[in-house]
């Protein structure tokens, strides 16, 4: 990296190669972020492919996010969130009152019985009253498991199921794109359903919604005013903070769970070093609490920093695509991170309902959730930050707790399409099928090297999956799931999964799980799916199912194909939107019975088979290329 002025990257580049040389006594200093209650004995202990950080060590999570700042009485009245909703209502609300509504929901929480261990559904819209609700939960040393409010009742009953939660928290309904989506008659079903839920926490918005039938089970919770104290709970750090669900290759989600006090000290740092926030920011992350990224860079990270967040419930293009900019000017936004698939949504509208807003206030742009074109990260460049704002495109997974490849903010010269450098105390490698590191700008599997403190525990009930998912591809490293390249100055260039992952709109969903939803519709014998890219979304499913002999008549039938849909619709959720769907007499597969996706694919695609020695049978590849070319004619 000739010709540039960076003056602190070469100490910056020193400082990384102490911190991985040294990555206890590295952390055994970052960890004083955070207020503990009891330091920590042992600042890493592993058995295995398990690990522990801060062994010893106790704390509790909402008394690092508020507590300490109330104590301390400098951030008291600082504004822990703004907020703003599709119907307009806006709320400012303060460290000091976020503490008093967390006590109150947690005396409520207490009441029913919920204590250190127990797992605590949490089923709402990204408002405040959600983000009380995970820290009430946390406040009890409770385990909470957030389901994303677009989920079907089918993904919040699984994860009931998996989790064994008793306690559901959630809310009457929520506004998308000028409706009112009723979140109460999913729980309704689920409780009629699934008979060992102990009570409901039900948040009455009081407006535009009627309560009509009301199960004993349900508590109503108007308002959280009032004066209760509730101790926080004091927990081990390697207590579970939460669990949270999210696609892998097989049937169901996995439950990545984590730990509380590496995943605060892992999240509060990276926040810090990937994007400066500090006491003046007005940090906007667009993620909802459905997500990783929300738990994250949402709730833990900037109360844990005691900073200033704003967060919107609702659509970003309602009711017209300047809404974020227009939020972005008001609230003066000083860092906002979102994701590759907003922006390029945004890309295909008028550069005017960008330019009639005054974006001056923001000072560093980030990304997140899949690869970012160089074209969209320059149009972001231009467009939104004019050209002053770095690009902060940070690479991680539910399962890393935080962002793991980044440019360290305002240190690392930036390349657009690259997440850069690995952050302090983060080793990571592109490596080949042996497991070498391959050479500069040559393909291979992104692993990490070393344990973090921000790494999952384990999969909820499953060990065994968490070794073999993990941990089993290279020995002692972690196996990511994404292919990467790295390039002559050591940035890595993220290059999409190497499993059978769909990314859709920075979501990932499973190929099997879908295949699983399709083929709960009866009249389908077979189902595989494939993600094909697409302007907007990354990538969105085409499928390709065999009808039941006794159904072969369906296959002239339109219905067929909207009947599939809405069973995915109703299983999956509404994220994932089927495309396309073929139907085929058989599926491409390999002798020992395996779906060829990859041959499917390059049908879709028009590409090359490749080697197709492995089919069972040549002409099944026909097959699905006939039919790829007659619905192609047909859809003219
Ligand atoms: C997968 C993890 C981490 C929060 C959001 C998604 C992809 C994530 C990037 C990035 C390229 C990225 C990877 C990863 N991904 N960030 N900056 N550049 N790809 O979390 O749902 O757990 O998905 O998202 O494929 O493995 P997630």
């Amino acid at each position: 990296m000739k010709n540039l002025y960076y003056p602190y990257l070469n100490k910056y580049l020193k400082f990384y190669e102490w911190s991985v040389n040294n990555l206890e006594e590295f952390w055994n200093l970052q960890a004083n972020i955070i207020p503990w209650f009891k330091k920590w004995d042992r600042v890493l202990e592993s058995d295995g492919n398990f690990y522990k950080w801060f062994v010893g060590g106790l704390l509790n999570a909402s008394y690092v996010c508020l507590d300490q700042h109330i104590f301390n009485n400098f951030n008291k009245d600082k504004v822990a969130y703004y907020y703003e909703n599709e119907i307009g209502e806006t709320k400012s609300v303060s460290y000091y009152d976020l503490y008093i509504m967390v006590n109150n929901l947690a005396k409520v929480l207490s009441d029913l019985g919920v204590s250190k261990g127990d797992v605590v559904l949490i089923y709402m819209p990204l408002n405040i009253e959600a983000i009380v609700s995970m820290l009430a939960v946390a406040r009890l040393g409770a385990i909470h498991s957030v389901v994303f409010s677009g989920f079907s009742t089918k993904a919040i009953l699984d994860r009931i199921i998996d989790s064994k939660a008793k306690y559901i928290i959630t809310t009457t309904h929520t506004y998308r794109k000028g409706k009112v989506v009723d979140l109460k008659s999913n729980i309704d079903f689920i409780i009629s359903e699934y008979k060992d839920i102990k009570n409901v926490l039900l948040f009455d918005r009081k407006k535009d919604y009627e309560i009509k039938e009301l199960d004993p089970k349900y508590v109503v919770i108007k308002d959280l005013n009032g004066y209760n104290y509730i101790n926080p709970v004091i927990v081990e750090s390697t207590d579970p903070l939460f669990v949270l669900y999210t696609s892998g290759t097989t049937g169901k989600p996995k439950g990545i769970l984590h730990s509380t006090g590496g995943y605060l000290v892992y999240v509060a740092n990276t926040l810090k070093w990937a994007f400066n926030v500090g006491y003046d920011s007005v940090w906007w992350c667009t993620a909802d609490i459905g997500w990783i990224t929300g738990h994250s860079y949402v709730v833990y990270a900037p109360l844990a920093l005691g900073i200033t967040s704003f967060i919107y419930e609702g659509a970003p293009d309602y009711p017209d695509p300047s809404k974020w900019w227009a939020l972005i000017e008001k609230y003066k936004i000083t860092e906002f991170y979102t994701s590759p698939t907003a922006l390029r949504m945004f890309m295909k509208y008028p550069l005017d309902y960008i330019k009639k807003h005054d974006l001056s206030s923001l000072r560093v742009l980030g990304s997140v959730g899949e690869p970012i074109n160089p074209e969209v990260w320059v149009w972001y460049f231009e467009n939104i930050g004019n050209k002053l704002c770095p690009i902060i495109d940070t690479w991680w997974q539910t399962e890393t707790g935080g962002f793991m490849i980044a440019p360290f903010m305002g240190i690392i010269p930036l390349k657009p399409g690259f997440a850069s450098l690995p952050l302090p105390g983060v080793v990571a490698d592109v490596v080949d099928e042996q497991g070498n590191s391959v050479k500069p700008n040559e393909k291979g599997y992104l692993v990490i090297k070393k344990p973090w403190p921000g790494m999952m525990k384990t999969i909820l009930n499953n060990n065994e999956m968490y070794e073999q998912v993990y941990w089993s591809k290279f020995k002692g490293w972690y196996y990511v799931g994404d292919y990467a390249i790295k390039d002559e100055d050591g940035y890595i260039q993220l290059l999409g999964r190497a499993d059978e992952v769909i990314k859709i709109a920075g979501h990932r969903i499973g190929t099997f799980e879908v295949e699983s939803a399709i083929l709960e519709n009866n009249k389908i014998a077979e189902a595989a799916v494939v993600g094909v890219p697409d302007e907007i979304k990354g990538e969105v499913i085409n499928a390709f199912v065999v009808l039941k002999q006794e159904f072969a008549n369906y296959k002239d039938d339109p219905n067929i194909f909207s009947e599939i849909k809405q069973t995915v619709r109703e299983v999956v959720g509404p994220v994932v939107v089927i495309d396309k769907i073929f139907i085929v007499d058989k599926l491409p597969k390999t002798r020992s019975g395996k779906i060829m996706r990859r041959l499917l694919k390059a049908v879709l695609l028009g590409k090359e088979l490749g080697d197709v020695t492995t089919l069972e049978d040549e002409a099944s590849i026909s097959e699905v290329k006939n039919a790829y070319e007659e619905l192609k004619k047909a859809l003219k």
